[in-house]
């Protein structure tokens, strides 16, 4: 296997409709991919295959060096392994401070018994630091998290992503009612992290996906239509009729 994740030939039939139709997707270790396509496209979907939250009804999902087969592993297992999900709405405590979110998700990454006699060490204030300067956030540690913009929500989000330690992060739309600013800034964090881990972006802005320069793949009625760079996809006939609608 070369990819970190291998997914073959998987479909999703919902009521009838088929969501997923013999996707077949693969990503390396430290890859940045976007994924782009019309509204119900199957890209959500994707992600939820992935992540254990829908079983395809075929195909083959298999994960890390060991090939290890992701359709057998239920969804807090598959987090275990190191997926990591970020989902649209920042889901953060509010009234918590920045810091004691990023430490409430170093917390929750410790086995169910350790999590019992638990104390925050010196060496893991240094990780909420370290977690929050990595995610523009480090000169908010002592913030409520109810103040923070959306955009650092997000941001914070990621942190506390990064806080289990996966080795590939499926973000679904990060750009959707940022600022300009926070989108750019969002941009390169994104690229930062795909150094060292796999990324998977869907997204719908345009700007936001050239800049993030990488590799994309275009999904459409639950398969993939096209992938690339941005300018070869945009360029393909095919793309150009579904975005256009015919
Ligand atoms: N749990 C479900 N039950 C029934 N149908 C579903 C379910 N989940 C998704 N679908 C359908 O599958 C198709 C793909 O949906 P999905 O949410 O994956 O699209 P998407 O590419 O993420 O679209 P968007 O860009 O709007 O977010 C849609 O037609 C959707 O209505
Ligand atoms: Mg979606």
């Amino acid at each position: 296997m070369s990819g970190l994740l291998e997914v073959s030939g998987i479909s999703v039939t919902f009521d009838g409709f088929r969501a997923i139709n013999n996707l077949s997707f693969s990503i390396g270790a430290a890859e940045l991919r976007a994924v782009i396509g019309p509204n119900g496209a199957g890209k959500t979907t994707f992600m939820d295959i992935v992540t254990g939250k829908t079983r395809p009804d075929e195909g083959r999902v298999l994960w890390g060096e060991r090939s290890i087969d992701l359709l057998k592993l239920d969804e807090a297992h598959i987090a275990r392994e190191g997926i990591g999900r970020k989902f649209q709405r920042p889901t953060v405590f509010e009234d918590q401070t920045v810091a004691e979110n990023l430490m409430m998700a170093l917390k929750a990454n410790r086995s169910p018994w350790r999590v019992l006699f638990w104390k925050p060490a010196s060496a893991d204030h240094a990780r909420v630091e370290e977690l929050a300067a990595q995610v523009g956030l480090g000169e908010a540690l002592t913030r409520k998290s109810g103040e923070l913009s959306h955009g650092q929500k997000q941001w914070l989000e990621i942190g506390m992503l990064l806080a289990q330690e996966p080795r590939l992060l499926l973000v679904d739309e990060p750009a959707a009612g940022m600022t300009l600013a926070e989108r750019e800034q969002t941009t390169s964090l994104l690229v930062d992290l795909a150094k060292t881990h796999a990324v998977v972006v869907v997204e719908h802005d345009m700007d936001f996906v050239r800049r993030l320069n990488c590799k994309v793949t275009v999904l459409h009625e639950g398969a993939v239509l096209a992938e690339g760079s941005l300018d070869h996809v945009t360029a393909n006939q095919q793309v150009i009729e579904v975005y256009l609608g015919r």
